[in-house]
């Protein structure tokens, strides 16, 4: 039997060398084991809880033209919606009565939606459900807007680093987005007081097996409160739209990794491993995440939202997300709970 997955448990750390060589060796035998501890971690730390938040996509303009992403400013086939503030408000009373108490609002970084609309905003939600966190996942913004944020009263940011390498960041994002300035923004939100989520892309384009483990010494050493990873999944109008998939099974093998790394992390079975596996969600759950995110958008701005090809839960089917993960969850011996779901106090 390998050793490293126990080192890995006792240690929740690795060398280097010891990371390259668990994905280097992604064998069947080496998922279970790993996923087995992870499962039986996150099992100590949360029970066969999940917790479950509410996705509000209130926006697919963006700035940005990060060269993966469907919803770039490049990408001049989009069909570009922004909700209303009414509009989200009515997302988060329909989630309010579904049992949400975390409501996520993400979108891609809209020069039209002000800092002070979503201030505004992010008072009325936090004024009308003053039991719910309130999520935000708006890219990166100057300290004093993220201070703003929080002080209106949001909870939680959400901001993948996408790849802890400055070169490999290069060949994903035009010559003005800058891995520094992600790092930077990271750290304002973490001593704001914001719990904090980064993440990263699994099989993302030219990603190399150093350029993973370079994310999870970035991840352990931010210590971030949540940790967002999915596969990478090709969108037919980028510059992209030709490279490969990232696989379920590398997928898996990296939540169980950062599970065993990082015990208490609040970790996703993203809406993208149910994309490239029908029963992907289940799966993640299974290798040690222990967090779901239905979507609460209105059916028909759904599809819009498109970041990558075949995204699920964007037909009329969808309505009811909450049910159908629950009824899944429920399949694997799982149960979502209902209450707002923060990190684990020491
Ligand atoms: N604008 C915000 C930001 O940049 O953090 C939030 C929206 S952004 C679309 C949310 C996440 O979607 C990104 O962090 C990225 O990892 C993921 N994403 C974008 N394109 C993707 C693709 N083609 N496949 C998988 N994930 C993708
Ligand atoms: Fe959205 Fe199942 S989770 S349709």
């Amino acid at each position: 039997m390998n050793k490293l997955p126990a080192k890995l448990e006792k240690e929740q750390f690795l060398e280097k060398d010891e990371f390259k060589w668990l994905l280097e060796n992604n064998t069947p035998e080496l998922r279970a084991d790993l996923s087995n501890r992870a499962k039986r971690v996150a099992g100590e730390i949360f029970g066969n809880g999940v917790y479950v938040r509410g996705l509000i996509e209130f926006s697919n303009y963006c700035k940005n033209d990060c060269y993966y992403c469907g919803i770039r400013c490049g990408n001049e086939q989009a069909h570009r919606y922004r909700l209303s503030e009414q509009e989200i408000l009515d997302c988060c009373a329909i989630g309010y009565d579904l049992g949400f108490r975390t409501f996520v609002l993400q979108g891609g970084e809209d020069p039209d939606f002000s800092d002070e609309m979503m201030i505004k905003l992010i008072g009325k939600i936090r004024s009308d459900y003053d039991d719910c966190a309130i999520t935000l996942s708006l890219g990166e913004r100057p300290r004093a807007v993220y201070e703003a944020f929080f002080t209106a009263g949001a909870n939680r940011y959400l901001l993948r680093h996408e790849t802890a390498s400055a070169e490999h960041y290069r060949k994903l994002h035009p010559r003005e987005l800058r891995l520094e300035n992600r790092k930077e923004c990271l750290t304002h939100l973490k001593e704001i007081g914001f719990q904090v989520g980064t993440g990263f892309m699994v099989g993302s384009p030219h990603q190399t097996v150093e350029n993973l483990v370079a994310d999870l010494l970035f991840t352990k050493e931010l210590n971030p409160q949540m940790i967002g990873i999915g596969p990478f999944i090709p969108h037919q109008h980028t510059p992209y739209k030709d490279a490969k998939a990232g696989t379920l099974e590398e997928t898996l093998l990296l939540i169980s990794i950062l599970r065993l790394m990082l015990p208490k992390a609040l970790i996703p079975a993203t809406t993208a491993l149910g994309t490239i596996d029908p029963n992907g969600r289940e799966a993640g759950i299974l290798a040690g995440a222990n967090v779901v995110m239905p979507n609460l958008s209105p059916v028909s701005v759904r599809k819009d939202y498109s970041l990558y090809d075949n995204k699920i839960c964007t037909g009329d089917e969808a309505a009811e997300c909450r049910v159908c993960l629950s009824n899944r969850m429920k399949g694997i011996g799982y149960e979502i709970l209902t209450h707002r779901g923060d990190y684990p106090k020491d």
